[in-house]
C-alpha cells in the first residue's frame, strides 16, 4: 500500500497564523508572563515557532503523555511519561498542543495541571478537529479548525513518521 500526501495547510499559511496567535497571546499575557508547557512530541515545532514570535518573556517546560491504544484511535486512558521539572503553583500556565481530536488528552491534562493550583491555566492548540470530540473541550486559542482527516507534518506524526514536513498534509492510503 502506498501513501500519498496532500498539503492542506502550507508553511506560509501556518507561519502567518502562528504570528497572529503570538500577537494575541503577547497582548493577553503582557502583565503576567506565562510558563509554556509543551506537550511532546507533536507540539515541539509549533512551540519553537510560536515562542520566537512572542513579544513577552516566557519560560518553557515539557510534558510527555501517551494514550493507550493506537495513534489513530485515542482510547481515553492517559499516562504521564514525562512530568514537569518544576512546580506550577501560582504560575500563569499556557499548555501548547498540536491538535485537539477527541479532547480526551487535554481534558485529562487540564484537570491534572489545575489540581496543582496554577494562577491561571489556558490552552493553545494549532489544530482543532471539533467533529471528533468524545468529551467537551474548548481551547482558549486555536490556529485552524480542520475537518475529520488524519494529518501529518509540522510536528504531527503517523507511526513516528512525517514530523519533519514543513507543511500540514492529509495522508491518503492508496490501494
Ligand atoms: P485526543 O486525546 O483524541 O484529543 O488526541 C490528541 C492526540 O492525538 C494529539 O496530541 C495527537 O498526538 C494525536 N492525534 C489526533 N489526531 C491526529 C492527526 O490527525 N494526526 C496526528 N496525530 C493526531
Amino acid at each position: 500500500m502506498s501513501q500519498e500526501l496532500e498539503v492542506i495547510l502550507s508553511r506560509e499559511k501556518i507561519e502567518q497564523r502562528v504570528a497572529e496567535l503570538a500577537e494575541e497571546i503577547s497582548r493577553d499575557y503582557r502583565e503576567h508572563p506565562p510558563l509554556l508547557i509543551c506537550v511532546l512530541k507533536g507540539a515541539v515545532i509549533f512551540l519553537s515557532d510560536l515562542m520566537r514570535f512572542l513579544k513577552i518573556p516566557v519560560e518553557v517546560d515539557f510534558m510527555a503523555v501517551s494514550s493507550y491504544g493506537s495513534a489513530t484511535a485515542s482510547s481515553g486512558v492517559v499516562r504521564i511519561l514525562k512530568d514537569l521539572d518544576q512546580s506550577i503553583q501560582g504560575r500563569d500556565v499556557l499548555i501548547v498542543e498540536d491538535i485537539v481530536d477527541t479532547g480526551l488528552t487535554l481534558n485529562y491534562l487540564r484537570e491534572n495541571l489545575a489540581s496543582r493550583q496554577p494562577r491561571s491555566l489556558k490552552v493553545v492548540t494549532l489544530l482543532d478537529k471539533p467533529s471528533r470530540r468524545k468529551v467537551p473541550f474548548d481551547p482558549d486559542y486555536c490556529g485552524f479548525t480542520i475537518p475529520d482527516r488524519f494529518v501529518v507534518g509540522y510536528g504531527l506524526d503517523f507511526n513516528e513518521q512525517y514530523r519533519q514536513l514543513p507543511d500540514i498534509c492529509v495522508l491518503h492510503n492508496e490501494g
